[in-house]
């Protein structure tokens, strides 16, 4: 593993233009939980029941009470961790430009990551379902579920669910720094959602270095990554990070 950190850190170096893609493996070590795997959500929930668009219109209080609540207490006062910030870092140093995430808890932007393309939404705001008025998700409040707009309409997670589309302007702009970068960082996502998983595809296609991290291999290892730092993403970009910056 050390021998890949170092190699990870010389790829770096050498790097023009860094992207990254995460997924919720990243976030993790903050104490929120994937979706797939040992202790993941789906073990707990079908996702077809609970994350569904077709679900929360049948039952907006069922979806809410299950997952949306829960989710809420946990994302109000999650922080970043050493992944995030190894991120953050990368871009201070002019390395990387974008990160592109499937993760709906904001914790890039709070590490300090100014370019975020939040691939499926974002949890930090509720959206009025007959007005489309934005609320700050911290703000609303929960006494009484489905949480409603002053207007009386039911608020959503301003995010994507099964059943709904990428946000147009998200899928462009992930496309074109994917095409663009030379080398991308895969961490924590088990690359088997679309079309989040062809961006990795994407940079391979347009010569760019794949750089996996990830306790578990995912259908990109061997294929499409150059190669998998296997581990905890903070414990990881921690290697990776003082390396770089011992140069
Ligand atoms: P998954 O839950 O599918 O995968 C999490 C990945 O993180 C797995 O490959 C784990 O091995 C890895 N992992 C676990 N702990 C880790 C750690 N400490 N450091 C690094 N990696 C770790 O999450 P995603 O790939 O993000 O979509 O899932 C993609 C999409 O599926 C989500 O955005 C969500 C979900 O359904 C929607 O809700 C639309």
């Amino acid at each position: 593993m050390d021998d890949l950190i170092k190699q990870a850190a010389d790829d770096l170096a050498a790097a023009r233009n860094v992207v990254a893609l995460t997924g919720a493996g990243i976030s993790v070590e903050s104490g929120i939980m994937p979706f797939r795997g040992k202790g993941g959500l789906w073990e707990k929930y079908d996702p077809m029941e609970v994350a569904h668009i077709d679900a929360f219109m049948r039952d907006p209080a069922r979806v809410w009470s299950l997952l949306v609540k829960d989710m809420k207490e946990t994302l109000d006062t999650a922080s970043p961790n050493d992944g995030h910030k190894g991120l953050a870092k990368l871009e201070a140093m002019e390395k990387l430009s974008t990160v592109i995430t499937q993760n709906i808890d904001g914790l890039h932007q709070a590490a300090g990551n100014t370019d975020v393309i939040e691939f499926h939404g974002s949890f930090a705001r509720q959206r009025c379902m007959d007005c489309n008025q934005i609320y700050d998700t911290r703000e609303v409040d929960i006494s009484e579920i489905p949480p409603r707009c002053s207007c009386g309409g039911i608020l959503r997670p301003d995010a994507v669910f099964f059943g709904e589309m990428i946000p147009q302007d998200a899928m462009w702009r992930s496309r074109q720094a994917a095409c663009d970068c030379d080398l991308m960082l895969v961490v924590g996502t088990s690359a088997v959602v679309q079309p989040a998983a062809l961006m990795p595809v994407y940079a391979k296609e347009s010569g760019a270095k794949i750089i996996e991290i990830n306790p578990e291999k995912t259908p990109l290892t061997h294929e499409i990554s150059d190669y998998l730092i296997m581990g905890q993403a903070g414990e990881i970009m921690n290697g990776i990070m003082s390396r770089l910056e011992s140069r």
